[in-house]
C-alpha cells in the first residue's frame, strides 16, 4: 500500500481534508493530529476499519480504542440509553461542560450498534471530543465517528510529529495528515464513569485534581504508579509494555545532590562496559551529567514543556543507538503524574532511590 502524506494547517482544513474523509468512509485509515498525541483513524462503525487499525499497529484485538466525535449531541449514538445509564451520561455532561472539546476520555456503558472490534469485546465504549481544529474537520468529514488509537507500532512511543507516524506507518495505511507538532505530547486523561466513585485509568493532561474540583471524590486505578500491583490494569492497553525505549531504561530517584554523583558513576560503569550511554534530565541539571546523549526535558517549573518532549526524546534515544539509559524522576503531583506514569512505564517502573 501506498501511504499518501497531505500537510493540513488550521486555516485550510475542509478542502484539504475531503480526500481523507473518503478514505475513511470507504473502510480505509489515515493518521491525522489530535491536541495530545497522532492518532490512526478509522470509521468507528465498521468492524472491518477496527480489523485494520489493531493489523496496522500489531496491536492485539482485545485492547479497544476510543472514539474520537466532533460534538456533545454524537454522543447518544455510542452509549447506551437504557434508563439505569441516565445519571452516567449525566455526569458525562457535566464534564463535557468544562474539559470538552479537550484531552479528556470518558468511559461509558455501550450502545448494541457499536462493533465489538471497537470496543475490544467490552461492553464499554470510550468517547473523547478532541479540541485539536483539523481532527474535528477531519471527523466531520468522516461521518462523525473516528475510532483511533495513538498512531505508533504497539509498544513505541505515542508520535507527537507526522515524520514519526510514517516511520511507523508507511505502507500500512492509506494516508497521513500533517499538521505539523501537537500541542501536549501525552494521550488523554481517561475517565471511567462506570464506576463509583468515577475512577482515573490513565492520567493525562485534565489532572485528578481538575476532576475533583468537579466531581468531589475522584480515584486512581493504582497499577498506574505501582508496577509490582498484581491486580491488571483496568485501562486494558495499561497493562502492556508501552512506550519502551529499546535502550536499558532506568529512573533515579532523591536528593539531587546524591542522584547526579550516583548516575555519574553508574554511567562511567557503562561506559567502561563499551555501552552507549544516554540522560533524560531537567534543564536545570543536564550539564552535570557525563553521558554520550543528553536529552533536556525543559526546565523544572515548565511541565508543559517536558510533556511535549518525552515521546520524541525516547525516539531520538533510539534512533541513536543508546543502550543504557537513566532519567530523573519528576514530582507526581499535577501534569506531573502523566509524565511519571509514561516514563515509569516506558522503565519498566525499574527505579532506584539514591
Ligand atoms: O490522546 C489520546 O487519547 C489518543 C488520541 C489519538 O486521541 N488516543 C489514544 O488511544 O491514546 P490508545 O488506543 O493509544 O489508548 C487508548 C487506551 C488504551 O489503554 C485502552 O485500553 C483504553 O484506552 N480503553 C479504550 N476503551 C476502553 C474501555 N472501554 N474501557 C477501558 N479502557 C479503555
Ligand atoms: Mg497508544
Amino acid at each position: 500500500m501506498n501511504t499518501k502524506v497531505i500537510t493540513c494547517m488550521e486555516e485550510d482544513d475542509k478542502a484539504c481534508l475531503a480526500e481523507a474523509g473518503r478514505i475513511l468512509k470507504a473502510g480505509g485509515l489515515v493518521a491525522f493530529p489530535t491536541e495530545t498525541v497522532y492518532g490512526l483513524g478509522g470509521d468507528a462503525f465498521n468492524p472491518e476499519s477496527s480489523r485494520k487499525i489493531y493489523a496496522a499497529k500489531g496491536r492485539p484485538s482485545d485492547n479497544p480504542l476510543i472514539v474520537h466525535i466532533s460534538k456533545w449531541e454524537d454522543i447518544y449514538r455510542l452509549v447506551s440509553g437504557a434508563p439505569e445509564h441516565a445519571a452516567r451520561l449525566e455526569t458525562a455532561r457535566r464534564l463535557a461542560d468544562v474539559f470538552w472539546p479537550g484531552p479528556l476520555t470518558m468511559i461509558l456503558p455501550k450502545a448494541e450498534e457499536v462493533p465489538d472490534e471497537t470496543t475490544g469485546g467490552l461492553r464499554t465504549v470510550a468517547v473523547r471530543l478532541p479540541s485539536h481544529k483539523t481532527a474535528l474537520a477531519l471527523i466531520e468529514a468522516a461521518g462523525g465517528y473516528v475510532a483511533a488509537p495513538s498512531a505508533n507500532t504497539s509498544g513505541r512511543p505515542s508520535p507527537t510529529v507526522a515524520k514519526y507516524v510514517l516511520e511507523d506507518m508507511n505502507g500500512r495505511i492509506d494516508m497521513i495528515v500533517d499538521g505539523g507538532e501537537v500541542g501536549i505530547g501525552l494521550e488523554s486523561t481517561i475517565v471511567d464513569l462506570t464506576v463509583n466513585p468515577v475512577e482515573i485509568l490513565r492520567p493525562g493532561y485534565v489532572t485528578e485534581e481538575m476532576l475533583q474540583g468537579l466531581l468531589g471524590t475522584v480515584e486512581t486505578d493504582r497499577t498506574v504508579f505501582e508496577g509490582n500491583s498484581t491486580q491488571a490494569p483496568k485501562a486494558p492497553g495499561m497493562k502492556y509494555r508501552h512506550y519502551a525505549p529499546k535502550g536499558e531504561l532506568t529512573i533515579v530517584s532523591g536528593e539531587e545532590t546524591r542522584i547526579v554523583p550516583y548516575v555519574n558513576a553508574q554511567l562511567k560503569l557503562a561506559k567502561a562496559a563499551g555501552k552507549r550511554t544516554g540522560i533524560i534530565a531537567a534543564e536545570e541539571t543536564l550539564a552535570s551529567y557525563t553521558a554520550d546523549a543528553r536529552k533536556s526535558l525543559g526546565s523544572r517549573t515548565d511541565g508543559l514543556g517536558a510533556a511535549k518532549r518525552l515521546y520524541r526524546i525516547l525516539r531520538e534515544l533510539d534512533d541513536e543507538g543508546v543502550e543504557v539509559i537513566y532519567a530523573e524522576a519528576f514530582e507526581s503531583t499535577g501534569l506531573g503524574a502523566a509524565l511519571m506514569n509514561r516514563l515509569l512505564k516506558a522503565a519498566g517502573h525499574h527505579v532506584v532511590e539514591v
